[in-house]
C-alpha cells in the first residue's frame, strides 16, 4: 500500500511540527511546508533522522506563486494529497489590542495569513485533495474564535477582548463549515482543531501544554476514519477531541 500524502503549513516549528512528526510516523509521506527554505530543510531533516518520510516544500501562504508552485509539485510528484492542515498562523502584538485601539492595518495583516491564507491554500489544493479517497482537512483554530467561549462571563477566556487575531479564528471556524457543506456528499471531510494553550513561539512560550499536546488534536482530526464528524470543531484539551462550542 503507498503512503499517505500530508501537507502541514507553517510545520518548520511548533504545532505545525508536531504534527508533521505524529503523520510521519503514523507512516504518512508529509511535506513540511514551510516559507523559509533553511527552515523547511531543517525541519524536514530532523524528522527524516527519526525515519519520517519528510519532505520540504516552499509555501508562503500569503504568497499567490509559491502556493501554485507547492500544488504543481504535489501533483507531479504525487498525484494527490490525502490529509491538508491549515496550521501556519501569526498572532503579532498589534493583533491583540482592544477593538478601539485596533488599526485595519493589524486587521489586514492578521486576516492575510490567518483566514485568506487558509482559503488560498484550501482552494489551490482542493483538487488534489479529491483525487483522495478518503481527504482530511484540518484548519487549526482557537479557542479564542469561538465565539460562545469568548461571551460566556463565566469562561477564564472572557477577560481577553481583543479584536484581530481571536476573530481570524471565528472565521476560519466559519470557512471550516462552509467547506464541510461544500463537500458534503464527497469523502472529504473538513474540521477544526483548538490545540489549547500551548507553550510556541508565538506566546513566548507561556503556554501550559506541550506542542505535541496542541498537535495531538489536529492529527485526531486528520487521522478521522469515515464515519468521522465533518464541520466540527474539536480540541480545547481537557481531553484529546472534545467537541467545542461555537
Ligand atoms: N500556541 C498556542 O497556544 C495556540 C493556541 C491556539 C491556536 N494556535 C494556532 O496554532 C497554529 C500554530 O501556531 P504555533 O503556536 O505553533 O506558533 P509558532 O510556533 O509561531 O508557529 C507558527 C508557524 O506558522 C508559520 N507561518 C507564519 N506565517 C506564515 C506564512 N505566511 N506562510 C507560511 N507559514 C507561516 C511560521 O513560520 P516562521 O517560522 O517562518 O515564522 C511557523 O512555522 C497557528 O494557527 C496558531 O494560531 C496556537
Amino acid at each position: 500500500m503507498t503512503a499517505q500524502i500530508a501537507l502541514i503549513t507553517g510545520a518548520n516549528k511548533g504545532i505545525g511540527f508536531e504534527t508533521a512528526r505524529l503523520l510521519g510516523r503514523e507512516g504518512m509521506t508529509v511535506l513540511v511546508g514551510a516559507r523559509s527554505a533553511g527552515l523547511g530543510e531543517e525541519a524536514a531533516a530532523a524528522l527524516g533522522g527519526e525515519g519520517v518520510d519528510a519532505r520540504f516544500v516552499h509555501l508562503d501562504v500569503t504568497d499567490p506563486a509559491t502556493i501554485e508552485a507547492a500544488s504543481k509539485r504535489i501533483e507531479s510528484e504525487h498525484g494527490h494529497l490525502d490529509v491538508l492542515v491549515n496550521n501556519a498562523g501569526i498572532a503579532p502584538a498589534a493583533g491583540w489590542a482592544a477593538p478601539s485601539a485596533t488599526s485595519v492595518e493589524a486587521m489586514r495583516e492578521v486576516y492575510e495569513t490567518n483566514v485568506f491564507g487558509v482559503v488560498a491554500v484550501t482552494n489551490a489544493m482542493l483538487p488534489l485533495v479529491r483525487r483522495s479517497s478518503a481527504g482530511r482537512i484540518v484548519n487549526v483554530s482557537s479557542g479564542l474564535g469561538s465565539l460562545a467561549v469568548m461571551s460566556d462571563p463565566s469562561g477564564e477566556s472572557f477577560p481577553m477582548n481583543s479584536l484581530a487575531y481571536p476573530s481570524s479564528k471565528t472565521a476560519v471556524n466559519a470557512l471550516t463549515v462552509a467547506y464541510a457543506k461544500d463537500l458534503a456528499g464527497t469523502p472529504i471531510k473538513v474540521n477544526a482543531a483548538d490545540p489549547g494553550y500551548c507553550a510556541t513561539d508565538m506566546n513566548g512560550h507561556a503556554g501550559f501544554r506541550t506542542p505535541v499536546q496542541g498537535a495531538t488534536e489536529v492529527f485526531l482530526l486528520a487521522t478521522l476514519d469515515d464515519d468521522g464528524p465533518t464541520g466540527a470543531f474539536r480540541g480545547g484539551g481537557e481531553r484529546p477531541g472534545r467537541p467545542l462550542p461555537w
